[in-house]
């Protein structure tokens, strides 16, 4: 139940039921991945149930996928909606401009394809997600498992020229294999402390053969909901120019706080 939440876990809560305030009926919609954008998979869930709100969604993950089916969002692939007219996502890092570090969850190479298809972009994130420059939290990066060694010397090779706090690069593992992204690639974490020109260094990674895409979001996102763990909301238009503080109520509901086992 709401009251057995966690301040952080309410935090995400309260950003993920205002993003699907801006659902519209027969909206088609990008669902972003992580434990923020699960909130708002059950929160979609229950407009649908609710109010009858007809949407389509498109998952960035197959966890998403099973979430979102199990709370009664229709699912189709991005090749069938083609474009889409909100993409609603969690980050691991957003700046003043909203640029983003994606790919804490593995899903940044979908995550960035679904955004970039998308009209509007929202992020949804507690309040330790802002950052006054991106870097702290580890940049994804996903590469193709053929010649990954070689893939990520260049990497290093790349670091060395760019305005980075910090250069070392590790594979991403799970247990003792290397964690394979739902494309079946691998990803390395470049733990870089500060980075100073992410627009450039998002340019440059791609630029390595074997990098399949990296986990900075630049430009790509139109609005930031910041919650809190006492309910409080920050709405945040980089378009608009525009920061709204609301407050969201907890509200007691049967299906939202099940354990779907996401
Ligand atoms: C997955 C992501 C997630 O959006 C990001 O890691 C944030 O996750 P969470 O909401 O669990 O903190 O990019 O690839």
């Amino acid at each position: 139940m709401p009251a057995e939440l966690s301040p952080i876990d309410k935090a995400k809560f309260v950003a993920a039921k205002r993003a699907v305030d801006f659902v519209q009926d027969g909206m088609k919609l990008g669902l972003g991945t992580g434990s923020t954008a699960a909130w708002m998979v059950r929160c979609l869930g229950e407009r649908i149930r609710d109010e009858g709100l007809r949407v389509t969604g498109v998952p960035t993950s197959t966890r998403t996928a099973e979430l979102a089916r199990q709370v009664g969002v229709t699912v189709t692939s991005l090749d069938d909606a083609k474009w889409l007219d909100l993409t609603i996502d969690g980050a691991d890092e957003f700046d003043a401009n909203l640029a983003l570090i994606k790919g804490g969850g593995a899903a940044l190479l979908q995550e960035k394809i679904v955004a970039t298809a998308s009209d509007q972009m929202i992020v949804i994130a507690d309040a330790a997600k802002e950052v006054a420059q991106l870097g702290a939290f580890p940049l994804p990066v996903e590469v193709i498992p053929f010649g990954w060694q070689t893939t990520k010397a260049l990497i290093e090779e790349t670091l060395v020229a760019m305005d980075v706090l910090n250069r070392d690069v590790t594979l991403r593992m799970n247990g003792d294999r290397p964690l394979l992204t739902d494309e079946a690639n691998y990803i390395v974490d470049l733990h870089l402390n500060r980075i100073g020109n992410a627009r450039q260094l998002a340019l440059v990674l791609n630029q390595i053969p074997g990098v399949v895409e990296n986990g900075l979001f630049i430009d790509i996102c139109d609005m930031v909901i910041i919650g809190h763990g006492d309910g409080r909301v920050q709405v945040r238009d980089i378009n608009a120019g525009t920061e709204s503080d609301e407050r969201i109520e907890f509200a007691a509901s049967d299906n939202i706080f099940a354990d779907l086992g996401d």
